[in-house]
């Protein structure tokens, strides 16, 4: 389908900084055909009127475990392992294939109406996340999280698993697949070599939890006699594309080594503070010129899967330890929560921002509303006064998903009520 975007204020690349400018967006079949001139012999097939309107790229949550979405606001105000063990590890348990369909439907529906068009997604059971991106016509990275110590044969079987469940879904060009080995506490070193080695056999890049409490740096230490950062290296998964998550309790050392490698990391602020690990050292980060970009981590530990939302805090709260207003801009943010995102996921040739070439994943945003208007500075109002409801239209690879406010792929109330029967059944 050929879709005209007309005379719409649009928040396109630029160095150092987006430009925003107001222009006409082509978009022929999946892709952004042109932006500015009108391709030869294009006719649209629909003209979205761009007035009192506003375009970003979509944005790239890179860092979630999307099936969690119906355990929001079920373990708070909890210390990790009563969190952990005492609340989300026993409804997990109880969990079946389907309830992960339903979950990953609700987080993906979170997502779309909140601007959000490619998630980086980490956990077991992947069949079920496939089908509901699928569906959705959502893009994911869907990351097989693995745990296992040695060559113990759950470990070995889950791996066999994975490689299954990426041939399951090879013909949908939205997904992408990686190995997720899920935390230095939960793979041992003699694990984490095998997946480093199957990885590189197979091709494979990987996304993993790194450093994100005290008591890991501390139990890996002891363990290990070295820190998360330090392992990872050893085991040679950084000679991977890697995606670490958190890199919260990280020292200089670490962050070497993470440059050295362009380890690409997820901040995850919310998660950080309300489960009480702190906060990463965003700024530190960027001046050793790691690519840090952005995510929610699951619903269980947020408990929103709004980017919009975790860029206020992201741009807030550096500002705040570093006494500095100058610390994290919106415009950092803004290149966080899209490019950054979709280099750490080797997806920077397919989305990110708005560019002839690239799959059109656009995300249209309503100006006329009291939070953005009036529109002196679009990309500061996305990080500083955006909620993320300001969301109309959302397009993915090229296909409207979303129209003025409306999900089209998938069927709101029908997941609303499948979600609230699940934790009926399983969550009390
Ligand atoms: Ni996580």
């Amino acid at each position: 389908m050929n879709i005209l975007i007309k005379d719409i204020l649009a928040i396109l690349p630029g160095e150092p900084d987006a430009e925003v400018k107001r222009t006409d967006v082509y978009v022929t079949d999946t892709e952004i055909a042109a932006i500015g001139t009108e391709p030869e012999g294009f006719v649209p097939d629909k003209t979205i009127d761009g007035d009192g309107r506003l375009l970003i790229p979509g944005l790239i949550n890179a860092h979630t475990h999307s099936y969690m979405a119906f355990m929001r606001n079920v373990a708070d105000d909890l210390s990790f392992m009563d969190w952990l063990f005492g609340r989300v590890d026993p409804i997990e348990q109880r969990m079946t294939d389907e309830d992960a369909y339903w979950g990953a439907g609700l987080a993906i529906l979170e997502m779309m109406k909140s601007g959000t068009t490619c998630f980086n997604d980490m956990q077991m059971n992947i069949m079920q996340t496939t089908r509901a991106v699928k569906e959705s016509g959502m893009r994911a990275v869907i990351s097989r999280g693995l745990v296992g110590s040695g060559n113990d044969e759950a470990g070995r079987s889950r791996l066999e698993q994975a490689y299954a469940e990426r041939d399951a879904f090879k013909d949908c060009d939205r997904i992408s697949f990686r190995l997720g080995p899920h935390a230095p506490y939960t793979c041992d070193e003699a694990f984490l070599r095998i997946v480093a080695e199957e990885a590189k056999k197979n091709n494979i890049g990987i996304h993993m939890h790194l450093s994100e409490s005290k008591t890991e740096i501390e139990n890996c230490r002891r363990d290990y006699g070295c820190s998360p950062i330090e392992l990872a290296e050893r085991t040679g998964l950084f000679e991977l594309p890697f995606i670490a998550a958190h890199c919260v309790q990280i020292d200089d050392k670490d962050m070497d080594i993470l440059a050295k490698h362009n380890v690409s990391v997820v901040t995850n602020p919310a998660s950080n503070m309300k489960l009480g690990n702190g906060f990463a050292p965003v700024p530190e980060m960027m001046a050793k010129g790691i690519n840090v970009c952005l995510g929610t981590d699951g619903a269980a530990s947020n408990n929103s899967l709004n980017l919009i939302h975790e860029m206020s805090l992201l741009t807030l709260i550096h500002k705040g330890i570093h006494l500095s207003p100058q610390c994290v801009s919106a415009q950092e943010a803004f290149k966080m929560a899209t490019i950054n995102g979709a280099k750490a996921l080797s997806l920077d040739k397919v989305c990110g921002t708005i560019e002839a070439g690239k799959k059109a994943d656009l995300v249209i945003m309503n100006l006329k509303r009291p939070s953005m208007w009036p529109n002196n500075n679009p990309v500061a109002a996305l990080s500083y006064s955006a909620n993320g409801t300001e969301t109309d239209t959302v397009i993915i690879n090229g296909q409207i998903t979303m129209e003025g406010g409306r999900v089209l792929t998938m069927d709101e109330e029908r997941i609303y009520y499948e979600t609230e029967k699940i934790m009926d059944r399983i969550g009390k």
